[in-house]
């Protein structure tokens, strides 16, 4: 395979003892430790990482505080704003292929896939350069000797918590709107992809972002996390990952009552109807259940096809499977990279025996890669005869595997798709306009994709129903989760 040479930037990067970002200063942690970053494409492990604790995210706290209080950034003329959110997303775009490589280490993305993703997080920040200058209060309705209006403000320091799957696109989804909004922030990676976030913090500083703006701490969930989300100089936090974490980030927030965003868990139905453009809608199930080695939150992981078509389109999704090529991240040949860590391994090959035992029929994939060597490889997976109370149609599995399952017809097919813990996403394939448009209203998630699954634009609001969270990022909804409304009074008497 042809492997891709790394860039002079990446290892002087890597080797260079990344840093975490503190008040506009790089620093390690304050206790001296490290932790180490592992590729996941050979298991090795590949630079060390300042292992941010309490008093580390005190400091960042600190200086977020600081930051926001002496109105450095959010008493900058809207315009200004404007235009150093709109540079740092052209810095972004034009570090891609330097960032598109750390991050292929750091999490096993194939380098193709994550240049494309680079370029999506430098789009986010075009998208909310934007904002600045579009954000109105509004004058209200009472007595005539007053005059009352409403100032739209920011919600203050904000945490953000983000998850290993899309690092730097999940770090683009929480630093953009907070910053758009006149925010300070601290960000804490996933321990298994802390790297490209400490690029976007030095990235920030080179296009004008004050010092203090934004703050990224390195470091564990029951750590640095926990500390971040526990902190009480801390007014929000954004958080995205397990569902699992979700629910302790709500006690940890409760200490002063901060506010809280959560962008949680899917177990997201993929539904086939019979007069589907057969094709397209298996390569389309195909790819909204592999992307990304399945580690997707949004992923169609439940496939219910109607009866009538079932084994066809089995065969197609089988065929349409065998044509992602698996291998290592920095390999130009490569469609599917390993999952990130040898947790995830552990835990994604645990449900394909769950499944097995369960009496889910295997018809293709179902094993670790072995001839890929250390690296974390899982084969895509799928399995058929799966009922909807099966563990492996109701846990996200966060991996390549999908569940197939029958249905007869709409009703049941929405019925099977709202049976669920989640209500993230759901994709519909369909050649019936009315039918496509009742099932899209019939489904209880926060996205639904007709003839087609997975897109994203940072215009479209983006979250979930039931336990898949509550709070809108992207489009104009991420106003209410960075901002907060005050009523002025004034008489007039
Ligand atoms: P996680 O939910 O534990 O990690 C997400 C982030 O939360 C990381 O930055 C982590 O350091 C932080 N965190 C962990 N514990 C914390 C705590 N007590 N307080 C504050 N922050 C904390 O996800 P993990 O353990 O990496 O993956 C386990 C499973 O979670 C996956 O198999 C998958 O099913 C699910 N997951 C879902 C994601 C999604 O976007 N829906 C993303 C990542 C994982
Ligand atoms: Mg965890």
């Amino acid at each position: 395979m042809a492997q891709v040479e790394l860039l002079g930037e990446v290892t002087k990067f890597v080797e260079g003892s990344p840093q975490m970002m503190i008040g506009g200063r790089r620093t390690g942690a304050a206790s001296g430790k490290t932790f180490e970053a592992v590729d996941p494409s050979s298991g090795k492990a590949f630079a060390e990482v300042p292992r941010g604790e309490v008093a580390d995210v005190d400091a960042a706290v600190a200086a977020a505080r600081e930051a926001f209080e002496d109105r450095r950034w959010t008493g900058l003329r809207p315009g200004k704003r404007a235009e150093i959110l709109f540079k740092l997303g052209e810095l972004i775009k034009g570090h891609g292929a330097e960032l598109a490589q750390i991050e292929a280490l750091d999490s096993g993305k194939p380098v193709k896939i994550a240049s494309g993703e680079m370029w999506a997080a430098g789009d986010v920040f075009r998208y909310y350069s934007g904002w600045p200058t579009k954000i109105y209060g509004e004058t209200m309705p009472s007595d005539d000797s007053l005059f009352v209006y409403s100032l739209r403000e920011p919600a203050g320091v904000c945490g953000g918590i983000i998850p290993w799957n899309f690092p730097l696109v999940m770090a683009a989804h929480k630093v953009a709107p907070a910053l758009a909004f006149g925010n300070t922030m601290v960000l804490k990676p996933a321990e298994q992809t802390p790297l490209t976030a400490l690029r976007l913090a030095e990235l920030s500083l080179e296009a004008g972002v004050p010092e203090g703006v934004v703050n990224v701490v390195t470091g564990f969930g029951e750590e640095a996390g926990q500390a971040l989300a526990r902190h009480h100089d801390v007014d929000k936090i954004a958080f995205t990952g397990s569902t699992e974490v979700g629910r302790k980030i709500l006690h940890e927030s409760e200490g002063n009552l901060k506010r809280v965003s959560l962008e949680l868990g899917g177990k997201s139905p993929n539904i086939v109807f019979s007069d589907a453009d057969l094709r397209r809608a298996a390569k389309g199930s195909m790819l909204g259940v592999f992307m990304n080695s399945g580690q997707v939150c949004t992923a169609g992981t439940r496939i219910l096809v109607e009866s009538s078509i079932h084994d066809d389109f089995v065969s197609s999704l089988v065929d349409a499977t065998g044509t992602m090529k698996l291998g290592p991240a920095l390999s130009d040949e490569t469609g599917m990279g390993p999952v990130v860590s040898s947790e995830q391994l552990q835990r994604v090959t645990g449900y394909i025996e769950i499944g097995k035992s369960e009496g889910a029929e295997l018809v293709t994939g179902g094993n670790r890669a072995q001839e890929l060597g250390d690296g974390y490889f899982v084969e895509p997976t799928v399995f058929t005869g799966v009922n909807n109370e099966m563990i492996i149609a109701q846990e996200e599995i966060f991996g390549p595997v999908a569940a197939v399952m029958e249905v007869a017809d709409v009703d049941e097919a929405i019925a099977v798709a709202n049976d669920s813990i989640y209500g993230l996403a759901a994709a519909v394939w369909t050649t019936d306009l009315s039918k496509a448009h009742r099932v899209a209203r019939g489904i209880n998630a926060g996205t639904v994709w007709v003839n087609t699954a997975g897109l994203y634009d940072p215009a479209v609001s983006y979250g979930g129903y039931k336990q898949s969270g509550f709070g809108r990022e992207l489009g104009k909804h991420s106003m209410e989760t960075y901002t907060q409304t005050k009523s002025v009074w004034v008489s007039l008497k």
